[in-house]
């Protein structure tokens, strides 16, 4: 459980990963201005310099970096900064939210337990390296699959496998494109993301193994 700050309230400080639009990143941190996150979003980090979500990220006076191996002597070199710059903002949680990179070991380690993701699909299937984007839903639509849906779930050292904390269903229409389907899964991405972090950091999936 996150402890309570000198105020007497929760409040986790976050760094989220993105490499796009940061639709995602917007509503996490809508929700943490709202109250609904008892988290603040202290650091965004993107691998793409372009990434429209670092916009956002400015735009909420949020300090951003770009992580980019190949600036690095070694990839040692490039993990070891990344993580000290996460310790730099004293972030205690991680929330991957549209980041096409895996994380480093080293910072998966550190941070075990209190790293969550949002794939748009109903893991295990449909997950994976690659499978990201319209991908997913072309999979989705491809299978004949009646529902899809969103998964929030920890990270740990491989792709998409660590432990599901949530999932949500929406149907696949008959009429269905990849880009009506991922708007149907987006809506509900960004209606609970935030609500299943805010749990975690509340200890409410301490000592369960569902
Ligand atoms: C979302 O569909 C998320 O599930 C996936 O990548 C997409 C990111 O979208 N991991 P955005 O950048 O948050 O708009």
């Amino acid at each position: 459980m996150h402890k309570e700050n000198m105020n007497g309230s929760l409040s986790a400080r976050i760094a989220v990963f993105i490499s796009g639009g940061g639709s995602n990143l917007q509503a996490l941190i809508d929700a943490s201005r709202s109250g609904l996150l008892h988290g603040e979003i202290v650091l965004v980090i993107s691998n793409l310099r372009k990434a429209y979500g670092l916009e956002r990220a400015r735009k909420g006076d949020i300090d951003t970096f770009v992580f980019k191996k190949k600036k690095y002597e070694s990839l040692e070199a490039a993990d070891a900064d990344l993580l000290a710059r996460l310790k730099q903002h004293k972030v205690e949680y991680i929330a991957l939210a549209g980041y096409l990179k895996l994380l480093p070991d080293n910072v998966v380690k550190a941070f075990h337990g209190k790293i969550t993701n949002i794939h748009p699909a109903l893991l295990p299937k449909y997950g994976g390296k690659g499978m990201f984007g319209h991908h997913v839903h072309e999979a989705v639509l491809a299978s004949g699959d009646k529902e899809s849906g969103v998964s929030i779930h920890l990270v740990d050292e491989i792709y998409d496998s660590g432990r599901i904390l949530h999932q949500v269903k929406v149907p696949v229409l008959p009429d269905d494109t990849p880009d009506s389907l991922a708007a149907r899964v987006l809506e509900q991405e960004h209606k609970w993301y935030a609500r299943i972090l805010d749990k975690l950091i509340r200890g409410e999936y301490e000592n369960q193994h569902d």
